[in-house]
């Protein structure tokens, strides 16, 4: 009994003397020298961590250029979006019911804005078409801010809202905007084509989709307004936009339309891609 006490005793006195050795002066197993050039050690080594990521943050940092963007996804083909959106890309309206049509107007009235005439003529030059508006840094000499071209809005014609400010929904002759995605360096085209745009109705529909009217003529995207330098470099960019009309669509039924871009240096979005080069989006117009 007396042993196995005096065993207890001695166990839990190792254990504390493991912690606190009063003889060695040991903590834990260790000198207070040796606790210290563990400390040192990791002090240095954790400094030395620091720095080096600074330094690398530096490095980077310093080759990073603010107008252009250092790496970029290599898109062979931009997607496109429409104007006006709507919910999940539909355009529903009922020709009647100004209240269904006239959040679109509205839409494209605030879209529309900046590419006033008044306004394009203060703030962008009046470009050569069909040809590149190429305004490259020489080597370290930075040419900044970048000149844009003017997009005037009467060059949409029936879809400006000029003529008819309600964009053709209140007589069931919709127009929708289309724009290609801006990539910084494009050149989307050559030998003076420019490219443009076509829309079409998907599978069954295309008996119902009837004539389209396209503004710019030819539904083109002109050279002129590429390439583009990027927000900060060309502050007052407007992007150019194509306007198709619905002439004579069929109404009370939901038509599946598909825009497309072509172009001789675009590659058409291949099946990977759905989003490259297109935008399919739902149109339906109530006749009552
Ligand atoms: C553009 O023109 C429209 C209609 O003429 C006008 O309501 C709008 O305020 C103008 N916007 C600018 C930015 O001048
Ligand atoms: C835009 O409109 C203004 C005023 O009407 C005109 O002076 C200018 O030449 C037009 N620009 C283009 C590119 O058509
Ligand atoms: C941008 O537009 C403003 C007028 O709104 C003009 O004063 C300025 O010169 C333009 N800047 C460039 C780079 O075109
Ligand atoms: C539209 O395209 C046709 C044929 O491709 C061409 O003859 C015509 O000049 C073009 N119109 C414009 C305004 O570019
Ligand atoms: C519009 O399309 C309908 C058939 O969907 C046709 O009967 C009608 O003649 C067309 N109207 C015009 C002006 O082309």
């Amino acid at each position: 009994m007396s042993g196995t006490k005096e065993e207890d005793r001695k166990g839990s006195g190792g254990w504390q003397e493991y912690f606190w050795n009063p003889r060695t002066h040991e903590l834990l197993g260790r000198t207070a020298s040796s606790w210290g050039l563990i400390l040192l050690f990791y002090l240095v080594f954790y400094l030395f961590l620091g720095s080096m990521f600074v330094l690398t943050m530096y490095v980077m940092l310093m080759t990073l250029d603010d107008y252009k963007p250092t790496w970029q996804d290599r898109l062979t083909t931009p997607g496109m979006m429409i104007r006006p959106k709507g919910q999940q890309l539909e355009i529903s309206f009922s020709m009647r019911d100004t209240e269904s049509w006239d959040g679109f107007a509205s839409n494209l009235n605030s879209f529309l804005s900046p590419y006033n005439d008044s306004y394009q003529v203060q703030t962008n030059d009046n470009c050569v078409p069909d040809l590149f508006f190429i305004q490259e840094d020489s080597r370290e000499v930075r040419n900044n801010p970048k000149r844009s071209c003017q997009f005037n809005r009467t060059l949409l014609q029936d879809c400006s809202g000029l003529s008819d400010r309600f964009y053709g929904y209140s007589q069931g002759k919709p127009c929708v905007l289309i724009k290609l995605n801006r990539v910084i360096g494009m050149l989307p085209g050559k030998d003076g084509q420019s490219p443009y745009v076509t829309c079409g109705a998907k599978r069954e529909d295309s008996d119902n989709i009837g004539p389209l009217a396209y503004f710019p003529p030819n539904g083109t995207f002109n050279l002129m307004y590429y390439p583009y330098y990027g927000k900060k470099a060309q502050v007052n960019y407007t992007q150019p936009l194509v306007a198709v009309q619905f002439l004579n669509a069929s109404l009370n039924v939901d038509l599946d339309v598909e825009c497309k871009i072509w172009s001789n240096t675009l590659l058409e979005g291949s099946e990977r891609d759905k989003f490259a080069g297109r935008v399919s989006f739902r149109l339906r117009i109530n006749d009552k």
